[in-house]
């Protein structure tokens, strides 16, 4: 049986209620993006737990990055489950959860690494769009209004200046580089790390989460998503 995805028109149908939101490391995407999604009553979606998740793995089973073939045998592999569950997005390979080591220093280091593999991205293109098709979502990621929807008309590219994102990061108590981070995931040749030319950009330099929160609602009412009546930042 062909699955929705696969009926013509149906993938477009799942895809208009696709809220993307796209940014840099510690842009305040994960933040907002959660609150957006509760506001709206809606599932959220983090995008890089996936590869943070196969990082995981990958590491985990000892697996060499720098071998293609080793890398590819071994994601072949795995059984990923990514689904909705809770309204917030649940990722298992075979059948584990990696809970916090997904931010462990190891995969921070070398996520960025896995992520610019096409084949990889080609093969979870499908994964992430069945995710929307049980009805509005919030997605965030570095290639979701470029790549993932880019027939949504609900897009936002979320940024920051380098020295607060750093800042964030330290407070978080995370080891991550995330200008080396930022500069692979901008300058890969597969989907890289861009502000599509109808997302809205938002700088939340000097912004609080419900500040920006509010301007992304505002921007969707403008846009017409369905906003439900009490949707105000909780
Ligand atoms: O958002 P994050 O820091 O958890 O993402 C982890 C890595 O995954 C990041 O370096 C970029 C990559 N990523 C990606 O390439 N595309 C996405 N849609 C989401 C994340």
């Amino acid at each position: 049986m062909p699955s929705r995805c696969e009926q013509p028109g149906l993938e477009e149908a799942a895809q208009s209620l696709a809220v993307a939101i796209d940014g840099p490391s510690a842009s305040g995407k994960s933040t907002v993006a959660k609150a957006l999604a509760q506001a709206l009553g809606i599932p959220y979606c983090n995008s890089g737990l996936v590869y943070r998740a196969i990082t995981w793995s990958l590491i985990d089973k000892g697996v060499p990055l720098d071998s293609q073939s080793a890398f590819k045998t071994a994601v072949r592999q795995m059984n990923l489950e990514c689904r909705i569950e809770g309204n917030e997005l649940r990722v298992r390979v075979d059948g584990r959860e990696p809970g916090e080591e997904a931010r462990s220093p190891a995969v921070n280091a070398a996520v960025s690494r896995v992520a610019a593999c096409s084949w990889l991205r080609r093969r979870l293109l499908p994964i992430f769009r069945r995710l929307a098709e049980g009805g509005p979502i919030v997605m965030e990621g570095r290639d979701i209004g470029t790549a993932v929807f880019p027939n949504s008309r609900f897009k936002f590219y979320l940024d920051a200046d380098p020295r607060v994102r750093e800042q964030r990061r330290q407070k978080q108590g995370e080891a991550d580089s995330i200008g080396e981070r930022d500069w692979e995931d901008r300058s890969r040749a597969a989907a890289p790390l861009q502000r599509a030319p109808d997302a809205v950009l938002i700088d939340s330099t000097e912004m609080t989460v419900d500040e920006v929160v509010g301007r992304m609602l505002d921007e969707l009412r403008k846009r017409g998503f369905p906003l439900p009546k009490d949707s105000s930042i909780r």
